[in-house]
């Protein structure tokens, strides 16, 4: 077994699906074409891993088993991905980009940012299990580089002092808005729009008197 696979005493002795996330599989499953269901295996992990919080040995066999396809088949899935843990992880899962983009935008702040309100290094979960810090490479917003992932959400145009405020308020259990952390609109230009300013004009034609 690959050393990425977890620690055997971690691991639970069977998995099995809600009844509801059950009836979501079915469906996930028949939105294949007739003998090609195995392609359903990335949601069915992905369905797996928000019901168990991580990826266990006995969740990859049950998504093996009902797409009828060896256990290797999913291993390979699941060990390839970064979006998959194969082991327990904190509450909080705070991925920091470290690549190029990123990178090249000051991403070592955000590192450092969420080393000291985290309290921990990349790869490790805090002792009481509220946050687990890992590091991936490209969260595909590169334009609003850099860019950190806490469960779901994106947080982007990040620096020191707005990682570690973010950080520190999903620590305390606010809500914080996501997206741009520095109020420029999507991925437009920090100045603001650039090209597509004036109205189109059936907007233009209702604004004149
Ligand atoms: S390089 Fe960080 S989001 Fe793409």
């Amino acid at each position: 077994m690959s050393e990425h696979l977890p620690d055997a005493l971690v691991q639970p002795a069977r998995f099995a699906f809600t009844e509801a996330n059950q009836a979501a599989a079915q469906q996930i499953i028949a939105k294949y074409p007739a003998g090609r269901q195995r392609s359903a295996v990335m949601p069915l992990l992905d369905l797996a891993q928000r019901q168990e919080g991580w990826l266990s040995r006995a969740a990859m066999d049950h998504v093996a088993d009902m797409l009828g396809v060896p256990p290797i088949k999913v291993y390979e899935v699941a060990t390839f991905y970064t979006m998959y843990n194969l082991k327990p992880i904190g509450k909080l899962h705070v991925q920091v980009c470290t690549n190029i983009s990123c990178w090249l935008r000051a991403a070592p702040e955000v590192v450092r940012a969420a080393r000291e309100v985290l309290g921990v290094e990349f790869g490790q979960t805090r002792a009481d299990a509220k946050a687990t810090l890992s590091e991936v490479e490209c969260l595909g917003a590169c334009a609003n580089a850099p860019v950190m992932q806490v469960g779901d959400d994106l947080y982007e145009d990040l620096t020191y002092d707005t990682a570690k405020a973010v950080l520190e308020a999903l620590m305390r259990g606010d809500k914080v808005k996501f997206g741009s952390q520095s109020g420029r609109q999507g991925a437009c230009p920090a100045g603001g729009p650039t090209t597509l300013k004036p109205k189109p004009p059936a907007e233009a034609a209702k604004e004149t008197p």
